[in-house]
């Protein structure tokens, strides 16, 4: 028992939990997945392990993403990133909706399967469906040699190493990067982004590490943050364009681990519902960097404001006009909006992160919530 509980310290490498680990290797764990593949000063991009089914995807007419959970979310942001830079229209489902409702899918679809495990099992069964109707299935999976690597045609690992605790941190950065990298490997060979923009792009994502990491300098003030709020009962999380997934991964975090309700919204959409929640004791994370929503993100922060919700605001540094209007604010680096979210969404995990443990609650094993979810 003793030698048992010194070898989890050990592997914990001096952390009190895997999730705050995790958290923390963010910035390894996006070079990692760099390694090999991406070089901005060569203009060298590749991902070894899209071969000969990769012009299957530069010609695509639809890519069709399938996945549960947080790796849901980092396929509705690798949606918005396919749409923007490859002009391929994109659907992101829920494995286990895809699977039952006999999908149309066609010749010139493509499907990609996002799991950290490679095990979930509504995941698995909707690939087999897709891949009955003829589609050519690419895998993004964190673990090698799982059951959706092994099933999937071909696909990109995301490198990001084991992930121990089951509110999923480093697999959904990794996820995103390895996406980010797909998107822009294909948009390149169809040739809808310009060489300019593409150059660019390489050189924004290799800053990503390092952007992270000043991310995680914010720890001391979001732990203040959590103190303020932990014994909330309900929280609603606010975001439009890129940082709208991040919005709905915000309110997953809290409400995996802290048992907090929390809702993730596109905050345009606030007002037909969610406003009317809102009263001086409801707590309402924006987020709200520079970009090409950041107008209309301010106004739904009036909108708030005017009713008396408690605003937090993840915002981009040197940003003056939010922090005027917000409670509190927490400043990420600035970063191409396409890739924010890698960005945006670490303040999330660490305010979930500290507001469970104030409440005592098991971070990196929360009740009645799997790893991976072998049954459907
Ligand atoms: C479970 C985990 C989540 C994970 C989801 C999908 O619900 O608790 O953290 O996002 O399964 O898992 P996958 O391994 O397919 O990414």
């Amino acid at each position: 028992q003793k030698l048992e509980m010194e070898l989890e310290a050990i592997e914990k490498g001096g952390y009190p939990h895997f999730m705050l680990k995790e958290i923390y290797e963010q910035p390894k764990s996006i070079s990692d997945c760099f390694r090999g593949r991406l070089n901005a000063s060569t203009g060298h991009l590749l991902l070894g392990g899209l071969r000969e089914y990769a012009n299957k995807m530069v010609n695509a007419d639809r890519i069709v993403i399938i996945a549960c959970g947080t790796s849901w979310h980092a396929g509705l942001v690798a949606e918005y990133i396919f749409e923007e830079f490859c002009r391929i229209p994109v659907e992101v489902e829920y494995a286990s909706e895809f699977r039952y409702r006999n999908p149309v899918i066609k010749e010139g679809d493509v499907v990609i399967a996002i799991s950290q495990s490679g095990e979930t099992a509504d995941t698995l069964a909707a690939i087999e469906l897709a891949k009955s109707k003829g589609a050519v299935i690419f895998g993004v999976c964190n673990v090698v040699g799982s059951s959706i690597a092994r099933a999937t045609h071909e696909g990109a690992y995301t490198h990001a190493g084991p992930e121990i605790g089951v509110a999923s941190t480093k697999a959904f950065t990794a996820q995103i990067t390895v996406l980010s990298m797909m998107a822009l490997m294909i948009a390149q060979r169809r040739g809808t982004i310009s060489e300019r923009r593409y150059h660019e792009m390489l050189v924004e994502l290799e800053t990503i590490p390092a952007k992270v990491e000043k991310a995680l300098a914010l720890n001391a003030q979001i732990e203040q943050i959590s103190e303020i709020f932990k014994d909330a009962t309900n929280f609603l999380y606010l975001g439009r364009g890129y940082n709208f997934p991040v919005a709905l991964e915000g309110a997953l975090k809290l409400k995996e681990i802290s048992y907090i309700h929390a809702e993730g919204y596109p905050a345009a959409e606030m007002k037909h519902g969610p406003i009317a929640l809102i009263d001086e004791n409801m707590p309402v994370v924006f987020i709200a960097t520079k970009d090409s929503s950041y107008e209309k993100v301010v106004s739904n922060i009036q909108e708030v404001r005017a009713r008396k919700g408690r605003v937090i605001a993840i915002v981009t540094e040197g940003d003056t006009l939010i922090p005027s209007m917000a409670e509190f604010t927490i400043e990420v680096p600035a970063t191409d909006e396409a890739l924010m979210p890698l960005v945006s969404v670490v303040p999330l995990q660490l305010l979930s992160y500290h507001i469970a443990v104030m409440r005592g609650c098991n971070v990196d094993q929360p009740r009645n919530l799997a790893k991976s979810v072998t049954v459907e």
